[in-house]
């Protein structure tokens, strides 16, 4: 294989631009020809699509964002879409294709490797909902952000004596909730995988006030419902004023923690290697700190499993 396509696709996610580095740089080492298809599966789509060199990859490994562009594309779910992609991935000689996302983009990448277009998915989400990896690229970053939100709203709860609400991203899964309410010491943590007793947060609130407690942070997941109308209960059943933040995409911006960088830049240079080698239809993860490869299919059927341990730990450091 000689030339190699990668795209970004999907909602971003911090460590997108480190990957899309790693690739790039990789296959130019591996004497490929590689280049970068603007916004996810419409630029397949459109032909946008330009050859990168080592410069055009320059200064972007600490940047949020992607450089590529994403996009949720409607128009690639079609037969119509997907012939044009297919079309226009002939017309370039790309080879192969490396795409970063999440599991919406994986079963666009799986439909081309279907197709016999050689393909490698490369995990970003912030959500870190995908059940085959321990970690997405962009997640430690959103948790970071949202650990310092807590902070700060924290001084300002105090100071005020209030219930605050902070409503954080990861649509079904409740894991940038989890572990930054473990990380910011939140006094109730709210998830869809977990059953919620609005009392038990209720009593809580009030045994704090009881003890002198003057601030209550409640980390609450996206896919609850509705922060506004949690927060009107509490108010109603314990008196405390109660304010909410919806922190909303301010979590998939910033530049990414080191950690996310590394990942990022070990799964671009395992991308290429596989597909240098012939592999086709594998999607990248994080097992026990190991870079790991699987089926695409089989990385989509994997459960995502929340982490009760965790979740119990919070619960009893915030009693
Ligand atoms: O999947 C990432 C994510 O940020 C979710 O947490 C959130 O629900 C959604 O995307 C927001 O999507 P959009 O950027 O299209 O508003």
């Amino acid at each position: 294989m000689k030339t190699i396509g990668v795209l970004t696709s999907g909602g971003d996610a911090p460590g997108m631009n480190a990957a899309i580095r790693s690739v790039v740089r990789t296959s130019i080492y591996q004497n490929a020809r590689i280049f970068g298809i603007k916004q996810g599966y419409n630029g397949l789509i459109n032909g946008e699509i330009e050859e990168m060199n080592l410069s055009s990859v320059a200064d972007i490994i600490h940047r949020g964002g992607t450089m590529l562009r994403s996009a949720r594309s409607d128009e690639f779910t079609t037969k119509a879409g997907f012939n044009k992609a297919l079309n226009v991935v002939r017309v370039f000689g790309i080879e192969g294709l490396i795409i970063l996302g999440g599991d919406g983009t994986f079963r666009g990448a799986k439909k081309l490797h279907d197709a016999g277009i050689p393909t490698i998915c490369i995990p970003c989400t912030i959500d870190n909902d995908m059940g085959y990896t321990d970690y997405t690229i962009g997640f430690f970053t959103a948790v970071e952000t949202v650990v310092d939100a807590i902070s700060k709203i924290r001084d300002t709860s105090t100071s005020h004596g209030r219930a605050n609400i902070i409503e954080v991203m990861g649509r079904e899964c409740g894991d940038i909730a989890l572990y930054s309410g473990l990380a910011g010491g939140a006094e109730s943590i709210i998830v869809p995988e977990v059953e919620f007793d609005i009392d038990e947060v209720c009593r809580k609130i009030i045994h704090g006030r009881n003890r002198g407690k003057l601030h209550h942070i409640i980390v609450l997941a996206e896919g609850i419902g509705n922060a506004y109308e949690v927060g009107r209960e509490i108010e109603e059943k314990t008196g405390a004023e109660t304010k909410v933040t919806i922190l909303g995409h301010i979590q998939r911006g910033g530049t990414p923690t080191a950690y996310d960088r590394i990942i990022a830049s070990k799964m671009g240079n395992k991308a290429v290697e596989l597909l240098l080698a012939g592999e086709s239809g594998k999607a990248l993860g994080i097992k026990c700190n190991q870079l790991i490869s699987m089926d695409i299919d089989e990385a989509l059927n994997v459960k995502k499993e929340f982490d009760k341990g965790m979740y119990d730990i919070g619960r009893i450091l915030s009693i």
